[in-house]
């Protein structure tokens, strides 16, 4: 099974990073191309590979890393999905510029993060998610912690509790297996519809608890 990693942000980059800890193999992109990536590759070891969008995007499961702004440039024209696995990685917020007049918006109850939930018109956001990935098995995952504790499966004497969602059930329990051999304790929290909104971030109520499985 091989792995493809779409962004190489502060969220692909930790992935990538878990993933190296344990010697599984994964391709890894940026918008600026495979060269720009030569210095996390240096540092990840040889089983992480750097590679185009489409390279990483014709993986058997491929998490996608991008900003939620950034989706629909990310994955156009790429390879069709036909039923493989996609990992929705993402949360619905903007980023804000710092120093612009939205970081002290008093209607932005996120803007001290400085974050702006985006409106999805009551939809979750995983619902969105699936328009931009026809014909693929999606699951939620990997979304609801930050990105600087996810080297660290092992922590206090347990496993750090990783979220996971989907509607198919054979997709699920793939990603589970990744989610397992990183060292994670994953959580099944049923359907996207169900799940996804527990765990989405701004305001799931799951988004951003941190627990630890003892
Ligand atoms: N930060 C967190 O704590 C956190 C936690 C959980 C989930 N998330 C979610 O994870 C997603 C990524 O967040 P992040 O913090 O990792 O963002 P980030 O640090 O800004 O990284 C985004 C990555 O996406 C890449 N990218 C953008 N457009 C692309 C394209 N067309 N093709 C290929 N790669 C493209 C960027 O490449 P370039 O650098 O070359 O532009 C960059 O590597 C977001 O949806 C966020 O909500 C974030």
């Amino acid at each position: 099974m091989t792995i493809g990693i779409i962004g190489s942000g502060g969220l692909g980059s930790n992935v990538a990073r878990a993933l190296a800890k344990k010697g599984i193999t994964a391709t890894i992109s940026t918008r600026r191309g495979p060269a720009s990536l030569a210095p996390l590759i240096s540092e990840l070891g040889p089983f992480i590979n750097a590679g185009t969008t489409e390279e990483a995007a014709s993986a058997d499961v491929v998490l996608v890393a991008v900003r939620w702004i950034d989706l629909g440039e990310a994955l156009s024209n790429l390879p069709a999905w036909n039923g493989r696995i996609v990992i929705d990685g993402t949360n619905p917020v903007e980023f804000l510029k710092p120093d612009s007049p939205d970081m002290n918006d008093t209607s932005n109850p996120l803007a001290a993060y400085g974050i702006k939930a985006i409106d999805l018109g009551g939809k979750y956001s995983s619902e969105v998610f699936c328009e931009f990935v026809p014909g693929a098995r999606v699951v939620k995952a990997l979304n609801h912690l930050d990105v600087n504790v996810l080297a660290q499966p092992d922590v206090s004497g347990g496993q750090r509790v990783q979220f996971y969602s989907g509607d198919d059930a054979a997709a699920k329990a793939k990603v589970r297996k990744i989610l397992e051999a990183i060292g994670y304790f994953p959580v099944d929290l049923g359907s996207l519809a169900v799940g996804g909104r527990l765990a989405e971030l701004p305001f799931g109520s799951l988004a951003a608890t941190n627990f630890v499985k003892i």
